[in-house]
């Protein structure tokens, strides 16, 4: 009764949607220096920061970024000594954004164009990377399980999440929900502990940078 009407798009076709008009916008955050901006993301900096303080701990480890958007956290990790990084992401104007930022560092990246529920992965990862990606999923356990099943051995998946506060929440309801048709999300601690032990991980280290979210790096 009160589902969305026939022919309207599903959650994730609209994150999609999203994410290829908005490629350039997202991209341009990571420059945008207006001290208004630069207050308002700066869980954008910390979450790039853990993953490569994570990627560094490895020896020439192998990531797997989830939703790589136009590889601003790929080329950090490359260059703080990936082995091999495999970005996915189901936006194609991502994708070209980082084929174009990761060109320089040849076969150590590969870059695919897909969703990540249904992609197909020949190989295992030490470092799984998700980050900015949960804020968009209806079906987050999913992502854990499929995660826990790429992570080998001893490796572990660096994300983050975000949380209500009145704040920033009711800005970002009506900005991304209302006004850009795309479905958000938030998270809580004891849920996150819930969802990635549910999974399989054994230890979820839980990183509060702010008011808005998490940071967590959760372990095989
Ligand atoms: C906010 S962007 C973050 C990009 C990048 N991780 C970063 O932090 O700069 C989220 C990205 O996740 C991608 N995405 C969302 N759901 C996805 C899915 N199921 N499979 C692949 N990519 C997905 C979107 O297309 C978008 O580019």
């Amino acid at each position: 009764m009160f589902g969305r009407m026939p022919g309207s798009l599903d959650a994730p076709q609209r994150v999609r949607n999203r994410f290829t008009t908005k490629a350039q916008q997202f991209d341009d955050l990571y420059e945008d220096e207006r001290p208004l901006v630069k207050l308002l993301r700066p869980g954008l900096f910390r979450r790039r920061q853990l993953a490569v303080d994570t990627v560094a701990g490895y020896e020439q480890p192998a990531v797997l970024d989830v939703g790589c958007g136009s590889g601003r956290i790929g080329e950090f990790v490359l260059e703080a000594g990936a082995g091999r990084y495999v970005g996915i992401d189901f936006s194609e104007p991502m994708i070209d954004m980082s084929e174009q930022r990761l060109e320089r560092f040849g076969e150590r990246a590969t870059l695919i164009t897909g969703d990540f529920l249904t992609a197909h992965f020949d190989e295992r990862f030490d470092v799984l990377l998700a980050l900015g990606l949960f804020d968009y999923l209806p079906n987050p356990e999913d992502f854990a399980a499929r995660m826990f099943e790429l992570c080998s051995p001893g490796g572990c998946v660096v994300g983050s999440f975000p949380a209500w506060s009145w704040m920033k929440g009711p800005v970002r309801k009506v900005r991304y929900e209302w006004i850009g048709d795309c479905p958000i999300f938030n998270y809580t601690r004891e849920g996150l502990e819930k969802m990635f032990q549910a999974a399989g991980f054994s230890r979820v280290e839980i990183f509060a940078p702010g008011h808005s979210g998490f940071l967590l790096r959760v372990h095989r």
